[in-house]
């Protein structure tokens, strides 16, 4: 008997696109667990106060996971050139193709529980990648913005974070008005972490393909 063999697994995420992605999940777990203590600090220490350093170390890891941050979304822009299609994804959204959009409600009323199975992606499906545009890219690109302009305040002038982001605090009224900006994103953040998981897993469970392996093992495998 002679069949075509249907396609069971296509390549989709390489490897610094996964590594990335893990690299980065870390960072802004770190990033958003500190930051809400810095944001709301610990009540004071007992003891000497030189005996203790913990808002010092809880800092010290929020700009540690910072720079792993803005270096990660560097260098997965660098993959965004050299990598495979799937790797440009991320950074743009096809806004005036009327199909794109027509999709996209349709994957509203997938998740919304109100349609049957759309088709099958190999890539991110349209929502998602309206998510990871607006709710992740831009929402961390601003998260870096800000974070680094408050940063330069401790850098000081003439740091090379004062000359490229000494304008944030100016262009936002002052320093306060930016932490609480810087902090607001931490929530949008969060906000799209927590969808974003229950979307995967949920996908993986009851869409027609891998997920959450994909972005383990690179490999995208068809239930049908
Ligand atoms: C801080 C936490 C996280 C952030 C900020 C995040 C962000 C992202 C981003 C930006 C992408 C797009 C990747 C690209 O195109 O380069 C992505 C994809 C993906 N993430 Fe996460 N992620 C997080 C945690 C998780 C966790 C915990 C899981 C597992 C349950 C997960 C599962 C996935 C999967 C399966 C994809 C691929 C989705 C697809 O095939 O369309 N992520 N994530
Ligand atoms: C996912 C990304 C990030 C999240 C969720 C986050 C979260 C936060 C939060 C909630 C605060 C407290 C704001 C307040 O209420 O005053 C904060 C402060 C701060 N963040 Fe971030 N942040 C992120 C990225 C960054 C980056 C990339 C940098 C750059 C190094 C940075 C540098 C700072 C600085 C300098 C402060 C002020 C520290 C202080 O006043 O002691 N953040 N962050």
């Amino acid at each position: 008997m002679s069949s075509a063999q249907s396609i069971k697994s296509v390549y989709v995420f390489e490897a610094p696109v996964r590594i990335w992605h893990w690299v980065n999940a870390a960072a802004i777990l770190v990033l958003a667990v500190t930051g809400y203590f810095i944001g709301s600090p610990l009540p004071t220490q007992p003891g000497e106060a030189s005996a203790n350093f913990l808002m010092g170390y809880i800092r010290f890891a929020h700009f540690s996971a910072g720079y792993l941050l803005a270096v990660g979304l560097l260098g997965r822009l660098y993959w965004a050139l050299v990598g495979n299609h799937h790797a440009r994804e991320l950074f743009w959204v096809p806004i005036f193709q009327r199909a794109y959009w027509r999709e996209l409600w349709g994957m509203v009323k997938w998740y919304g529980f109100a349609s049957e199975r759309p088709g099958r992606y190999v890539g991110h499906n349209p929502l998602a990648r309206f998510a990871m545009f607006f709710c992740f890219f831009l929402l961390s690109l601003f998260m870096i913005i800000t974070g680094f302009a408050l940063y330069a305040e401790g850098a000081q002038a003439g740091s090379w974070q004062d000359r490229l982001f000494g304008w944030v605090i100016p262009l936002f009224g002052q320093s306060q008005d930016v932490h609480t900006w810087h902090h607001l994103g931490m929530w949008g953040l969060v906000s799209f972490v927590i969808i974003h998981v229950y979307a995967a897993i949920r996908e993986d469970i009851m869409g027609r393909s891998s997920v959450v392996s994909t972005m383990i093992s690179g490999h995208r495998t068809f239930k049908d």
